[in-house]
C-alpha cells in the first residue's frame, strides 16, 4: 500500500533523491568509498559542499553580499546565535511572537539583549498573524517566524517595519521567492523542505557582523563559519550531500516558482475540503492558513480518533495534530505529491458519508 506520508519533519523527501541517496552511501560516485565514510577535505565532498552552496545561492537569488552557511545545533541553535551575533552589548532588538518556535526564540534572545515584543497572536493561541506592529526606535532588527508549523499559520506579507528583518523560515524555506535584500539572516532547519534533519541552512549578510562590540565563542560566530566555509569542524556531510540532491531535483522541477504553483494547488484542494466537509473546521484564521501545514479538526471532536484511524488504515502517516492545537496537520512540503492530498480527501469525504 502507497503510504502519503503527512509527517511535519522529518518529513517527505522526493523518492528519486532517497534512492541516489541510498545509493551514495554505500558507493559514491563509483569512488568505492561511502559519501558518509570519505573525509569531509576529500576533494570530492568539497565539490558536494560547493554545488549545495551553490544551489542556494541560485534558487533563492541570493544578492552579492550574503554567504551561505550549514550548521548543526537545529533552527533552535539560531535562536541564541542570531540574537548573540547581531544584537549589540546594550542593544535592542523587536520580535513578532505567533507560536511555539517564535516563543523559543525570544526566551534566547532575552538572555542576550533587551527584547521588545512587536505583536502576538498568543490571546488566541495563536490562530492568526498578527498585522500591527510596534516596534521601538533602534532595533537591531525584526525577527519573525514565516510560518507556524505548530499551529498552521503564515505570512503571506513581510511584516510591515524599516528595520531589517531575521527570520526562521524552517518550514517553508525554498517555496516561494523570498527578497532576500530585506533581511540580515534567514535560517532554517533542513528537515522540511531541504533534505534530513542535522544541517541548519543559514543565510546572512555579510554587512551585518562584527558589530556586537561582545566576544563570540568560535562555534557560535558566523563570520568564523564563514571564513572556513562551514567547515570550522567536521560538518554532517550526509545531510548535506542529501540536501544537494534535494535543491538538484527543485531546480530540475523549475525551482521556487514552480514549486509554489504546486503547493497552491495542493493547499487548495485540502482546503476546499475542509470548508466545503460538514464535519470538519479549519482551526486558523482563512487569511492567514499556512500551504505548508493546513491544520483543522472535526467539529465533534470526540470522533477525532475515529477519524485519525480510517486516515491510517488509508496509508495515511502523521496527521495527527500537535497537541497544543489538537486535531490534525497534514504538512504538505516540497515533496508530497498531489496525488496524497486526493488520497486525504478521499478519506474525509468518506467520512462524512459515514457520518454526516
Ligand atoms: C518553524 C520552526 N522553527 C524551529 C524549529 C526547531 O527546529 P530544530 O529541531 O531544527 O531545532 C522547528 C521544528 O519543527 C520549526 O518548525
Amino acid at each position: 500500500m502507497k503510504i502519503h506520508n503527512y509527517s511535519a519533519g522529518p518529513c517527505i523527501l522526493p523518492k528519486s533523491v532517497l534512492k541516489k541517496a541510498a545509493e551514495s552511501l554505500v558507493n559514491y560516485n563509483k569512488t568505492g568509498l561511502s559519501i558518509a565514510e570519505m573525509s569531509h577535505r576529500s576533494k570530492d565532498f568539497i565539490a558536494v559542499m560547493e554545488k549545495a552552496t551553490s544551489l542556494v545561492k541560485e534558487l533563492m537569488n541570493l544578492p552579492e553580499d550574503y554567504e551561505v552557511l550549514f550548521l548543526q545545533g537545529g533552527a533552535s541553535m539560531q535562536f541564541y546565535m542570531s540574537a548573540l551575533n547581531l544584537i549589540p552589548e546594550n542593544g535592542h532588538a523587536a520580535y513578532i511572537n505567533t507560536g511555539t518556535w517564535s516563543s523559543k526564540a525570544i526566551k534566547e534572545a532575552k538572555l542576550l539583549g533587551n527584547i521588545h515584543l512587536a505583536a502576538s497572536s498568543k490571546e488566541e493561541n495563536f490562530n492568526y498573524i498578527p498585522k500591527k506592529i510596534d516596534t521601538p526606535d533602534g532595533a537591531s532588527f525584526l525577527h519573525y517566524t514565516s510560518n507556524n508549523t505548530i499551529f498552521g499559520t503564515q505570512f503571506k506579507e513581510l511584516p510591515n517595519t524599516d528595520l531589517r528583518l531575521v527570520c526562521d523560515m524552517s518550514s517553508d524555506i525554498m517555496t516561494q521567492e523570498v527578497d532576500v535584500k530585506k533581511y540580515d539572516l534567514i535560517y532554517a532547519g533542513a528537515q522540511k523542505n531541504i533534505g534530513p534533519a542535522g544541517v541548519t541552512l543559514v543565510i546572512v549578510n555579510k554587512n551585518a557582523l562584527g558589530k556586537t562590540e561582545r566576544s563570540i565563542p568560535s562555534m557560535l560566530d558566523y563570520q568564523v563559519h564563514i571564513e572556513k566555509e562551514s567547515m570550522f569542524n567536521t560538518p554532517p556531510c550526509f545531510s548535506i550531500y542529501t540536501a544537494m540532491l534535494t535543491m538538484e531535483w527543485l531546480k530540475e522541477l523549475g525551482g521556487v516558482q514552480e514549486i509554489k504553483k504546486r503547493n497552491l494547488a495542493k493547499s487548495k484542494l485540502l482546503y476546499h475540503e475542509i470548508d466545503r466537509n460538514s464535519l470538519f473546521e479549519g482551526t486558523a484564521r482563512i487569511e492567514d492558513r499556512s500551504i505548508m501545514n493546513p491544520t483543522f479538526t472535526l467539529k465533534d471532536v470526540t470522533l477525532n480518533e475515529e477519524f485519525l484511524n480510517k486516515s491510517i488504515e488509508a496509508g495515511i502517516n502523521g496527521l495527527k495534530g500537535h497537541r497544543s492545537v489538537g486535531g490534525f496537520r497534514a504538512s504538505m512540503y516540497n515533496a508530497l505529491e498531489i496525488e496524497s492530498v486526493h488520497a486525504l480527501v478521499e478519506v474525509m469525504k468518506e467520512f462524512e458519508k459515514t457520518k454526516g
